[in-house]
């Protein structure tokens, strides 16, 4: 029997996806200006960035990208821990770390690495690592990584949660969950989780992504919110390409923590640093975030006003106080219709469809930012009321 070949088998995968309607469309951005793009020469109001703070043009973060660069070059030339850990990661670690209230901060290339790096660094084969079924997929991917006994609770249910450590109450465990998730906006249980750790003697790690910069007095992100401390959650991980407008990730905790990922998290040892132009422009997006509640202040304003009108036409809302605020239509065709019908009217707001999200929750993920308007909100209303998505099977 002659092998099957790995192009062909992958090829039939695509044409299988392809006639579900379910295959995923690269889409190429010519141009950007605040909220609108520009995408096969259409100027497009965008409601699925994950700019949250309308930080991605701010000038001081471009300005300082590009003094870095003219100072020190674009590439980093090497992985950290040869010669690439330049001042300007070093100052950004120890404003995030100050920032989030933890004794050190430690920077990853991309959050998709950071959370594969953490959990194969903290986890070993058999060892219990306890998620939330909705959790980001490299969350899940890190748990596989590490060869870990990976059991996922559904949905925010801490008592779920709470049997699952019960069933294996050998060896260390880890919980991890989002802190604010990506495809719903809802915001988990913390405290409970925090509560429950602490019971059960397992280490509680948030993935912050889509909570830093949004949440919390001064943007540090969903866990200081929820009143935790580091104690409470020992392991806090966020990304810098979301509120911050910028790109990259890191991990903040303990020294310990943060002494032990340097050792043995393989996506922070064996990779190219993150160039530290990179670096001095997010230090600047962070202290905008810091100082200037005014764009947390808006976008609250921003997803009010959207609940509100939504809540008005009927719209099937989603229970969410962050800018992630998901219409569920359920039906994956239904939800790639009313997206084409919104791009048709200038606005751009994608459809999710499975395996991204579970079977017959295809929804239409709308993000606000405060690079948005209250006229931009209002347009985005009068879109989705023509949709007559007010009555659409969940
Ligand atoms: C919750 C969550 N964690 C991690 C990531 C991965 O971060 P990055 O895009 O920096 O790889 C994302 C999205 O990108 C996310 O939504």
């Amino acid at each position: 029997m002659p092998r099957p070949d790995l192009i062909e088998r992958l090829a039939a995968q695509t044409a299988e996806r392809a006639q579900a309607q379910l295959l995923r469309r690269l889409r190429t951005i010519t141009q950007t200006d605040g909220a609108f793009i520009e995408s096969d020469g259409r100027r497009l109001l965008s409601f699925c960035s994950n700019d949250y703070l309308g930080l991605a043009q701010h000038p001081g973060p471009v300005a300082a990208l590009k003094q870095a660069a003219d100072a020190s070059g674009v590439g980093s030339g090497s992985a950290h821990l040869i010669c690439g850990h330049r001042r300007e990661h070093a100052a950004l670690e120890e404003t995030l770390a100050e920032w989030t209230g933890r004794e050190r901060a430690l920077l990853f290339s991309t959050g998709y690495m950071a959370n594969l790096g953490v959990v194969q660094a903290l986890l070993e084969r058999g060892e219990l690592c306890v998620q939330d079924k909705l959790n980001h997929a490299c969350l899940l991917d890190g748990a596989q990584l590490a060869g870990a006994a990976l059991k996922r609770y559904p949905h925010a249910d801490v008592e779920a949660a709470s049997r699952q450590l019960q069933g294996q109450t050998e060896g260390c465990a880890l919980l991890a969950t989002d802190g604010v998730f990506s495809m719903d906006g809802d915001i988990a249980p913390l405290r409970e989780l925090a509560s429950l750790c602490a019971s059960e003697g397992a280490t509680l790690m948030v993935d912050d992504a889509h909570g830093l910069g949004v949440l919390g007095d001064d943007g540090a992100g969903s866990i200081t919110e929820a009143r935790l401390s580091e104690r409470d959650v020992p392991v806090l991980m966020a990304t810098l390409g979301k509120a911050l407008g910028c790109s990259g990730a890191f991990v903040a905790g303990s020294a310990a923590l943060i002494d032990g990922l340097i050792q043995f998290a393989r996506t922070y040892i064996y990779t190219t640093a993150m160039p530290p132009a990179l670096a001095a422009a997010t230090h600047c997006a962070v202290n905008l975030a810091r100082q200037e509640s005014w764009r947390r202040e808006k976008l609250q304003h921003l997803i009010q006003r959207f609940r509100r009108g939504a809540s008005e036409l009927g719209l099937p809302l989603m229970p969410s106080r962050t800018a992630i605020q998901p219409l569920l239509i359920g039906d994956s065709q239904r939800a790639l219709e009313a997206s084409r019908a919104l791009e048709a009217k200038g606005l751009l707001v994608v459809a999710i469809r499975p395996p991204t999200v579970p079977q017959g929750q295809a929804r239409l993920r709308i993000t606000l930012s405060a690079a948005h308007e209250d006229a931009h909100v209002d347009q985005l209303l009068q879109a989705l009321q023509s949709l007559r998505l007010a009555h659409a099977p969940v």
